[in-house]
Parts: C-alpha cells; structure tokens; sequence
C-alpha cells in the first residue's frame, strides 16, 4: 500500500484526477470502477475540468460503479445513477451505454449480482478502481464482517452509513436501508485501487484501515492485500497515521510522482 498525503482536499481531488486522466490517455479503452459520495464529487469535478482543458478522450472508455441503492429507479435523485450523470456522464464524452451500475430495481437479487460480476469479467475485469471510506470503515458498501473474499450481492446497511448517507435525502426516512454492492474480493480483482479520503472525520478510520490489523471487522483493511493500492488523503484525514512523515518523504522522493508534484503546485 501506498500513502500520499496533501495540504488540503483540492490538492488531493486534483491530483487523483490527474492520475485517472493519465491512465486513460495510456490505455482510452479503460475500464474504470467508479464511486460515488461527496469526497468524489470534488475529484469528478477536477476530471471534467481536465476533460475540457486536454480534450481528455472517455469514447472507448467503460465503467462500473460499486454500488447502488436497492429500491431507487434510475431516475430517483437520490440514485447513484443520477448521482454519476450529474457530476461525471452529462461532462464527459462518454458512451453511456458503456457505464454501469446494478439495477436498484432488480428482484432478483442473486440473479442481479451475478449479472453485475459476469458484466465485469465481460468487459475483461476493471483496471483502475476508486473508492472512497464510510465512517464505518466500509469500501463500497462492504459493511462490517462482510467477507474479505465477498462478491457482488445485496447489503443491508449499518446504523452508522444511514446517518452519513440520510442527510442527502429530503426526508432521512427516505434513504434506503439495502444496497447492491461490489464484494471486497471484486474489488480486490482490480489492477489498480485508489482510495481517497478528507477531512478529520476520515482521520480514526484510516488509521485502522492503512496501519491497523487486517479484520472483516474493517473492510478497507483488506487493501493492504492487494499489490497495487494507493490512498490519497489530505493532512487533516492522515492525522491519526503513525508513519505520516514516511509518507510525506516518500511522496517527495519518488520519481513517479515528480511530474505531478508540479502539477498540483
Ligand atoms: C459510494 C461508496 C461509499 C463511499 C463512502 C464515503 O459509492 O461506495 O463507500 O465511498 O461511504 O462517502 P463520502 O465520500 O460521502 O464520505
């Protein structure tokens, strides 16, 4: 696992965006696996910009996202559907029959899963995952003891991620109490992760889930399993790391990121 820390979040949004874009202009037919939430707003926000800016090419691009509400249509508000077209899909020049979600309609949950995992293998596996943190440790909506080694399927969420996710609804009673999500072993399948995390109320989870012991307990412990994990954070969500000044060196010192400490001054 690899931890890069920033000043603030805009740093943090530029610079994961910087990667995303580098990674599509490597390979345009990538396959992206996309989150959703208020600390990627800021990062899509940073993509459409370099979209405009570099005529950054998502024609050949496909994308899967992690996760999505059980019992919304597509066109709910609330839906990580219009959640992906207001701040990504509508900005970019993206065929939209390429982007993917699970159908938060579906009644037939365990058909609807593995349809989601066969679409996945279809399209040759995801290359370059992003995820973001719940206050519960969770990545996707892996909430505790989900199995380290656990598929797509539908979750019925904790007490903690309805209190973080009901405030975005217009009513708190309105915020769905099941999700389909990505398993932590599907996640585990991608090339490449890059988790992303701001702000202070992100610093006690991530320093179980970056330096802590490996435990169902904390789905996001499970990234220090996967060979090419790296986790953005900006100073206030690195506040609780041990090693915190290792990763500030390190970021300094590699050449892989020389090009984008320019950048994001
Ligand atoms: C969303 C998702 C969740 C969020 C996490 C952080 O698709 O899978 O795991 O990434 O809950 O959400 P924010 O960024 O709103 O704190």
């Amino acid at each position: 696992m690899e931890v890069i820390v920033q000043t603030n979040d805009k740093k943090v949004a530029r610079l994961t965006a910087l990667v995303m874009a580098d990674g599509l202009r490597e390979k345009p037919n990538l396959v992206l696996g996309l989150a959703t939430g208020r600390t990627m707003e800021s990062v899509y926000a940073e993509l459409v910009r370099i979209h405009k800016e570099t005529e950054l090419d998502f024609s050949a691009c496909t994308t899967f996202n992690l996760d999505e509400y059980v019992g919304l249509v597509e066109s709910d508000p609330n839906s990580y559907r219009s959640y992906m077209n207001k701040h990504l899909f509508e900005h970019i020049n993206i065929d939209i029959a390429n982007t993917h979600l699970p159908d938060g309609m579906a009644e037939d949950y365990r058909a609807e899963a593995q349809n989601y995992e066969d679409l996945i293998a279809e399209a040759g596996g995801i290359d370059l995952q992003m995820l973001g943190i719940g206050r519960s440790g969770h990545i996707g909506f892996n909430e505790p003891l989900s199995a380290l080694f656990s598929r797509t399927r539908e979750k019925a969420l904790t007490r903690s991620t309805i209190e973080q996710n009901s405030p975005l609804f217009d009513s708190p009673e309105q915020m769905p109490t099941h999700a389909f999500t990505m398993g932590i072993g599907t996640i585990l399948d991608a090339n490449r992760i890059m988790l992303i995390a701001t702000g202070h109320e992100k610093a006690r989870i991530i320093a179980k889930a970056v330096e802590g012991p490996v435990t169902a307990m904390i789905s996001a412990t499970a990234l220090q399993l996967h060979p090419a994990t790296t986790v953005i954070l900006d100073e206030a969500a690195a506040s609780g790391l041990e090693g915190v000044d290792y990763y500030r060196w390190f970021f300094r010192k590699e050449p892989e990121w020389q090009k984008y400490r320019k950048e994001i001054q």
